[in-house]
């Protein structure tokens, strides 16, 4: 059975203490202003709706943890860094020996700690996978570019549990366990639906600046996807560099083949929460394929989730 809800009381001098927590996955989560976080990146991610300054050229890729994010990453850094690096060059190719989850630092966390991203130099590339209600409300009066990037739920569901299970120091959380949590809204990050829902409203209402992406999308279709993107991103490319198959070869170079066999990701890796987790760089790149949740859930489950998404975006024009 799923881990039952406790909450602290007593607690007046840390209100922390008083939020909702829930254990079952890999870490304990806490729910903070609806939204499932992991308890030990709680306090730094409190801090960004108030404390990150949002600049009108950055660029935000936000995701829905186990959408693709490492992909999108990889595209997009590609794209707009392509006049600075020559990616043809495995010298000087960023991308042939670093995990693509380096190159864009997550806002407020990994790198991306907010005095750090105070000193990058314009325009910025940044990642979240915070739902947009916890980013500062200047992100849209700043009129911020953001690519959003989620994934058809089931496989989403199927991804995480697969990647909770590999970063897990401790017990690992079974998959009936995981599926219902998942069902209630209790999963990092979560309620899955709240955050692709709050994206989809942002996208609807600031078609210029927000694109909303599916996985699946780019799966189907990854050319189309990165020759969009660079035009969002303000980068298109150019009649000789589509000639020339550059864009072609951005999208070999950020194939899950192409990542997944690289020496730093297939060996590397890197800790977190002071050493309590450690994500080897190969538990991002499990399958990289869409469908799979038929392999590991059952018919019933999967139907289940179907009417829990169908009810929860009714009316919203997102589908899936
Ligand atoms: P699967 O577990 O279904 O294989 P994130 O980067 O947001 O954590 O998402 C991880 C998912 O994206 C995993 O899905 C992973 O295999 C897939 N993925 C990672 N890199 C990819 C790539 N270059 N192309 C396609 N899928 C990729």
């Amino acid at each position: 059975p799923p881990a039952a809800v406790s909450s602290e009381t007593n607690h007046d001098e840390n209100p922390i203490a008083t939020l909702p927590t829930r254990e079952g996955w890999s870490t304990p989560l806490i729910l903070y202003n609806n939204c499932w976080l992991r308890s030990h990146m709680l306090t730094k991610f409190m801090l960004v709706k108030e404390n990150f300054k949002p600049r009108h050229d950055d660029i935000i890729l936000a995701t829905h943890p186990k959408s693709g994010t490492t992909w999108l990453k990889a595209l997009a850094f590609t794209i707009v860094n392509r006049s600075r690096y020559a990616f043809a060059d495995a010298e000087h190719n960023p991308l042939l020996t670093r995990n693509p989850q380096t190159l864009v630092p997550f806002i407020g966390a990994q790198g991306g700690e907010l005095d750090h991203l105070e000193t990058l130099p314009s325009p910025r590339l940044l990642a979240t996978h915070l739902p947009f209600s916890l980013l500062p409300s200047a992100v849209t009066t700043m009129d911020c570019r953001i690519v959003y990037l989620c994934r058809e739920p089931k496989d989403g569901f199927i991804s995480r549990w697969h990647f909770d299970n590999k970063i897990a120091q401790g017990a690992k959380i079974d998959l009936n366990t995981a599926f219902t949590m998942f069902c209630e809204g209790c999963s990092p990050f979560g309620p899955f639906w709240d955050h692709y829902l709050q994206y989809w409203k942002e996208s609807l209402q600031r078609p210029q600046e927000v694109r909303f992406l599916r996985y699946e999308e780019i799966v189907s279709d990854p050319l189309k996807v990165v020759r969009d993107l660079a035009g969002f991103l303000g980068v298109p490319f150019t009649e000789e560099e589509e000639r020339s198959g550059v864009d072609q070869e951005m999208v070999r170079l950020c194939s899950f083949k192409a990542l997944s066999s690289l020496d730093i990701n297939r060996n590397g890796g890197v800790e977190r929460a002071e050493g309590k987790i450690f994500i080897r760089y190969s538990a991002l790149f499990r399958q990289g394929k869409t469908g799979d949740w038929v392999n590991h859930m059952s018919k019933d489950m999967g139907e289940k989730l179907d009417r829990l998404v169908e009810d929860k975006f009714k009316g919203s024009g997102l589908k899936f």
